[in-house]
């Protein structure tokens, strides 16, 4: 059996990844090794088998032991450690979800629900880096795979709403906290139907606008009852690092070079990011622009059809409402999509509505299926 390194096992990424590995039985293909960057030497968890105390997440010499190693440490960790281990001559499979190697060119960032064959081909051609992809991207590429796949379109813009998960478990927990504290400033006005909404209003701007350093560490300005529309790093021309993602990364899973409108080749993708308070569930608004007009009722079931996740939601109110939301995702592998019309600007402009869990398929899943891919 293979000797698998689990690295960053324990934080949000990490659980979830281990909570997948177990529905599927992953751990019966596997001889797991548990590394810990803080508790080297301590039990592991119940799901090792011979290798019951943690290994040290630095310790090349034991990561060297592994024949393939995963990881949901984070990018700082895969930059101090990856170059090491591979400078002392390993050769194994680097799964990762940091985004650290992901545009290297030899590395594939793997979703391979989309891009199976480029996967194949990398295993084939003898590429050991297997990189998963930016959250929006993998969510919105299982939801538009039928209609990359038959290379329907021309280029997309997404308008993003992504919850607070994406910035980290801290990030929720901020976010809860400010709903909280929000409400406790209001709750004797809110308890009073007969109380005027423009003073609750007033007070809770007055909350929002009054929040300590503390309230506000994570994102920096309040979330709670507001949005932010940046995310990530400013790359200083008016784009965010998020949004450079769009198209590089889109590009890249597809094989098709680097993404930019010079690249023949490759699907333009851009748009705006912006965060929004829901929890774990990252949301699209998508304009499309098609080769060519294809009717309505194709789209839909070449989109439904392309796998066995996706699910086309019926453009209507009661549908979209029930069916096309953050809290209706969360925690399934289901990627709905859904408002899908023509727009008024012409039988090739179709408009789409996707969520998808950013945690799975924006994060744990690709990775998880990529080590039994390594592992067939
Ligand atoms: N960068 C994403 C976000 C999450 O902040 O929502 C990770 O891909």
């Amino acid at each position: 059996m293979k000797l698998v390194g689990l690295v960053g096992w324990r934080g949000m990424v990490g659980s979830v990844l281990m909570q997948r590995m177990q529905e599927e039985g992953d751990f019966a293909h596997i001889e797991p090794v548990f590394f810990s960057t803080s508790n080297a030497g301590g039990k592991a968890p119940a799901l090792a088998k011979n290798e019951t105390t943690l290994k040290d997440a630095n310790d090349i010499g034991a990561l060297k032991k592994c024949d393939i190693i995963i990881t949901c440490q984070g990018g700082d960790y895969t930059s101090e450690i990856f170059p090491k281990l591979r400078a002392e001559g390993w050769n194994g499979y680097w799964i990762d979800a940091a985004s650290t190697l992901r545009m290297k060119d030899d590395a594939i960032i793997v979703l391979d629900p989309v891009n199976l064959d480029v996967i194949k081909d990398g295993l084939q051609r003898g590429v050991k880096n297997y990189i998963g992809g930016n959250c929006t991207v993998s969510c919105m590429m299982m939801g538009l795979g039928g209609l990359f796949q038959q290379d329907l379109i021309e280029w997309i813009t997404s308008m993003t709403y992504q919850a607070a998960s994406g910035g980290g478990a801290q990030h929720m927990r901020e976010l809860l906290t400010q709903f909280g504290s929000i409400n406790a400033e209001v709750k004797t006005l809110l308890d009073d139907p007969k109380s005027a909404i423009l003073e609750i209003d007033r007070k809770v701007l007055g909350k929002q606008l009054a929040m300590a350093p503390d309230e506000v560490k994570q994102f920096g300005v309040p979330l709670g009852g507001n949005l932010i529309p940046w995310i990530d790093k400013d790359l200083g021309d008016g784009m965010s690092k998020e949004e450079w993602k769009g198209s590089a990364e889109t590009n890249k899973i597809l094989g098709r070079g680097a993404g930019f409108s010079s690249d023949r080749k490759a699907i333009p993708v851009d748009g705006l990011c912006i965060r929004i308070g829901a929890m774990r569930c990252h949301s699209q608004a998508l304009t499309i622009k098609l080769k060519k007009d294809v009717p309505l009722d194709e789209i839909s079931d070449i989109i439904a059809s392309n796998n066995q996740w996706v699910k086309v939601v019926p453009n209507n109110r009661e549908a979209s409402m029930r069916d096309l939301t953050p809290a209706a995702v969360t925690g399934s592998l289901t990627i709905p999509v859904g408002r899908l019309r023509k727009l008024q600007m012409g039988g090739d402009y179709l408009s789409a509505f996707t969520v998808g869990d950013q945690l799975l398929w924006g994060a744990a899943e690709p990775l998880r299926r990529m080590l039994r891919i390594v592992l067939d």
